[in-house]
């Protein structure tokens, strides 16, 4: 089945809030909250934000398409549709601990945290191959879970400050295979426009 363009995910607000039920509180944002939700069938994230702001709807938007464009790249949440309206998305819920959380619970294991960080370094190679950034790589940001056969695995949340990379650097990137050492640096939270 061919992707959904991003237009075809747009719905107006009343009707993804008729369909999230709330499961339970997961997270506070910066700008508003997550939700673990059952949504049309399948657990989801629900990220929604402070419904007058309107210039904060935009933001949403911005944040939504850049995860649209990933489809999963990078371990980004894939997007499951987002408010006209409003600021709201509905996107997978990644299982997991944020990396704070991960390093706590497995405090005595080196072994996982660098197999996490391994896994990290794969996902942010992968994103920055594709000519995006991240832009606000931090602990809170990044989930890490085992899976059932043990391994550990990074992923990426929170794509508000993504941006695509202008295509001289990400040539310079291909060729150099080291040009990511600026990327990566611009990925861990140095926040540019
Ligand atoms: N798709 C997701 N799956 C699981 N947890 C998530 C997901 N998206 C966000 N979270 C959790 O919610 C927190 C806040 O979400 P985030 O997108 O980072 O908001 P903000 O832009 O306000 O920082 C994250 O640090 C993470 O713990
Ligand atoms: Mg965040």
């Amino acid at each position: 089945m061919a992707a959904k363009q991003f237009e075809d995910l747009l719905e107006p607000a009343d009707c993804i809030l008729k369909d999230a039920e709330l499961i339970y509180y997961l997270d506070k944002g910066s700008f508003g909250r997550v939700d673990l939700v059952w949504f049309r069938g399948v657990l989801a994230c629900k990220k929604s934000g402070n419904a007058r702001d309107t210039e904060m709807t935009d933001r949403y938007h911005q944040e939504a398409r850049m995860m649209h464009d990933l489809h999963g790249l990078g371990g980004a949440p894939m997007l499951y549709c987002v408010a006209i309206d409003k600021p709201i998305i509905i996107m997978e819920f990644l299982e997991g601990f944020n990396l704070s959380n991960f390093i706590l619970e497995f405090e005595r294991d080196n072994e996982a945290f660098v197999s996490a960080i391994r896994s990290l370094g794969k996902k942010l190679l992968e994103i920055h191959e594709a000519g995006y950034i991240h832009g606000d790589v931090h602990m809170g940001n990044i989930i890490v879970r085992r899976t059932s056969r043990g391994e550990i695995v990074a992923r990426l949340v929170d794509f508000g400050f993504c941006r695509t990379m202008a295509p001289d650097r990400l040539k310079k990137a291909q060729i150099t295979g080291d040009a990511t050492v600026l990327e990566i640096f611009l990925s861990f939270g140095c926040h540019h426009n």
